[in-house]
């Protein structure tokens, strides 16, 4: 568990009873889940009725999921359901204590969510981004609360991952973080500290290495397949590097290497051609049904 010490953790004095989630994709799904099974109240807007909908059934049926495999009683999925609650206004996360953006990977979409919700939130708000490298100041900037604005991001799935990154622009003041790392905590995650740096700590690590691995392919080294059996053979990795550029979703890691490639400059970093191309034809990973492998 993560501790959250001295003169930091006695600033904390903002109670999170409701957290608004933005986006309904991979991340925002797995995220309000989380939420919603540590006893918070979670409104997730989605951009459609439908669409609001269709995620609560997805948490849902993740619950009844767990609750076959006996991983959580009929008692804790019905308290999770009933902190989740669905919308398509943003209007309807004035109440919240703390929103979490994680809507697609593209800074003009979140600063200008970041811009609308500065004006529809209550001032003790804190507004934060689950972005995987964006600059986390930009977002900041569009408010008029650059203090009460940070990073918290967390991994892909969600409900499995244990780690979340809290990330701090220079703008955020001690309090902020230390409700960050407060919030993290009452979602039975660990956190870790870090400067607002593109990539922050693990995808500033682990993207070279998965565009190095596309590169490899292209080069006609070895498969993609054998790449992915000797990264996980040979390195002890749960998965290998197609695998988990599928599971990413291949527009987003398009969006984290550019990001990492504007702040970096290093050509290692320009998103491989084979990434390109597969975006272009709509061929997204897993989420699309078909990425480098068919689902
Ligand atoms: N996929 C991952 O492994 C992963 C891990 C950690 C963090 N993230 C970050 O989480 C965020 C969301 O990624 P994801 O994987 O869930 O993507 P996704 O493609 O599954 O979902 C994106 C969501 O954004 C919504 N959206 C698109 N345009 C929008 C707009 N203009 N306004 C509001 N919502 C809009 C979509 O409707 C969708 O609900 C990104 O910032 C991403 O970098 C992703």
């Amino acid at each position: 568990m993560p501790v959250i010490v001295g003169s930091v953790a006695r600033m904390t004095k903002l109670e999170i009873k409701t957290v608004g989630v933005i986006g309904s994709g991979i991340m925002g799904s797995g995220i309000a889940e989380v939420i919603s099974k540590s006893g918070i109240d979670v409104v997730i807007r989605s951009r459609s009725a439908e669409t609001a909908q269709a995620t609560k059934a997805a948490i849902d049926s993740s619950l009844n999921k767990q609750l076959v495999k006996a991983k959580i009683t009929q008692e804790e999925k019905d308290s999770a359901m009933s902190h989740v609650t669905v919308t398509n206004k943003l209007e309807d996360l004035a109440n919240c204590d703390l929103i979490i953006e994680s809507a697609v990977e593209d800074l003009a979409t979140k600063q200008e969510l970041f811009s609308q919700l500065d004006k529809i939130v209550k001032p003790s708000c804190v507004l934060s981004t689950n972005t995987s490298t964006l600059p986390v100041i930009e977002m900041a900037k569009s408010t008029n609360r650059p203090d009460k604005v940070c990073g918290i991001h967390f991994f892909n799935p969600a409900v499995l991952m244990p780690l979340v990154e809290v990330v701090r622009p220079i703008t955020a003041s001690d309090e902020t973080i230390a409700f960050a790392n407060e919030f993290v905590k009452a979602c039975a995650k660990d956190a870790v500290q870090v400067v607002d740096r593109a990539g922050f700590i693990v995808n500033a690590l682990l993207f070279p290495y998965l565009n190095n691995a596309i590169a490899m392919f292209e080069a006609g080294t070895a498969s993609m397949e054998d790449i992915d059996v000797a990264m996980k053979g040979g390195c002890n990795f749960p998965m290998g590097p197609f695998a988990l550029l599928d599971l990413v979703g291949l527009d987003t890691s398009v969006a984290i290497l550019e990001a990492l490639h504007a702040e970096f400059k290093s050509p290692t970093l320009e998103p491989r051609p084979m990434l390109k191309k597969l975006v272009e034809q709509g061929k997204l990973g897993r989420k699309s049904k078909q990425g480098f492998y068919s689902y």
